[in-house]
């Protein structure tokens, strides 16, 4: 049987501004905003698996709501091949992202959760999540049901691989029902503080009993696991907007580990995807396919 990544998480439209510098608290910058873009991190991690994967199948569940919003999320889902079967129209509007970029790609990001709240862990089944699937998780809607269906998936032989983003509560148990963890540094903090420990990889690793992965941005990512430590190389780009640069790294490496890639050379490849992704704008619309992302390890 193919292997699965099955993605469950956030759909959102996102409407990008362009601006020379973040607003700070209380003020007004004018700027640009662009035509609405394909985001949420769910989505997001779906869209860069289904471009940068090789040979494995992609299904997305989640919620939209019945509006055009909903339609500027799921068509490039569609058009690179992800299942949507499991994906729910709910009576709430599709998710939206407000998202500043500055002129040097920093980002703030303001979101509204609208059907995101109404994504369930019963719209994936049991057969689901056997030994030939990589579920993933995101923070972007009910942590109860990320924990319901973590705990599922972990009974039934999935590999679960959950990424802290945006950092919130999130059931310890099922945090250590994960195969592995992804967080970049801010999240490690958040998290490392949460738990009474160091917010590097090593630490995080002990704490939970669980693989954990901490990007490091330009600095590349470390993972510490039971069988050892692994680092990964950064790749070096100028970044024009840095926005889904995360999911993609996310969305990259769970297709390499359902391709049976050891986690090694899926980090580098999930690297190079990122990189490329920060040479571009947008989140959803900067994923690379899987042979730019062949020229970069190259
Ligand atoms: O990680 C980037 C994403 O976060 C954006 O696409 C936005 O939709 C928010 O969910």
């Amino acid at each position: 049987m193919t292997p699965l990544v099955l993605v469950f998480g956030s759909a959102a439209a996102d409407l990008v501004f362009r601006l020379p510098h973040l607003p700070r608290a209380g003020e007004t910058v004018l700027g640009e905003a662009g035509p609405m873009l394909p985001g949420g991190k769910g989505a997001n991690q779906a869209l860069a698996a289904a471009r940068g994967g090789q040979g494995v199948a992609i299904a997305f569940a989640g919620a939209v709501g019945a509006d055009p919003a909903a339609e500027v999320v799921t068509a490039p889902l569609r058009v690179a091949g992800v299942d949507l079967t499991r994906l729910r129209v709910v009576d709430r509007p599709t998710g939206l992202a407000a998202v500043c970029v500055d002129a040097q790609g920093a980002n703030q990001i303001a979101v509204s959760t609208g059907a995101n709240a109404l994504a369930r862990a019963d719209q994936v089944g049991d057969a689901d999540l056997g030994p030939g699937t990589v579920l993933l998780l995101q923070m972007e809607v009910p942590a109860a049901e990320n924990a319901a269906l973590i705990l599922r998936a972990r009974a039934r032989g999935a590999r679960v691989v959950m990424n802290l983003a945006p950092a919130a509560p999130m059931e310890v148990a099922a945090l250590r029902a994960l195969d592995l963890l992804v967080v970049n540094e801010p999240e490690a903090a958040w998290l490392g503080a949460g738990l009474g420990c160091h917010p590097d990889a090593a630490a995080l690793h002990r704490a939970l009993g669980i693989d954990v992965v901490v990007t490091l941005a330009e600095r590349g990512a470390v993972a510490a696991t039971r069988q050892g430590v692994v680092t990964a190389s950064p790749f070096v780009v100028t970044p024009v907007d840095t926005v889904g640069a995360g999911d993609c790294w996310c969305g990259v490496l769970a297709a390499g580990l359902a391709a049976g890639m050891p986690l090694a050379p899926a980090m580098a490849r999930a690297n190079a995807a990122a990189a490329i992704a920060c040479t571009r704008q947008g989140a959803g619309t900067a994923m690379p396919t899987a042979a730019e992302i062949a020229a970069m390890l190259a």
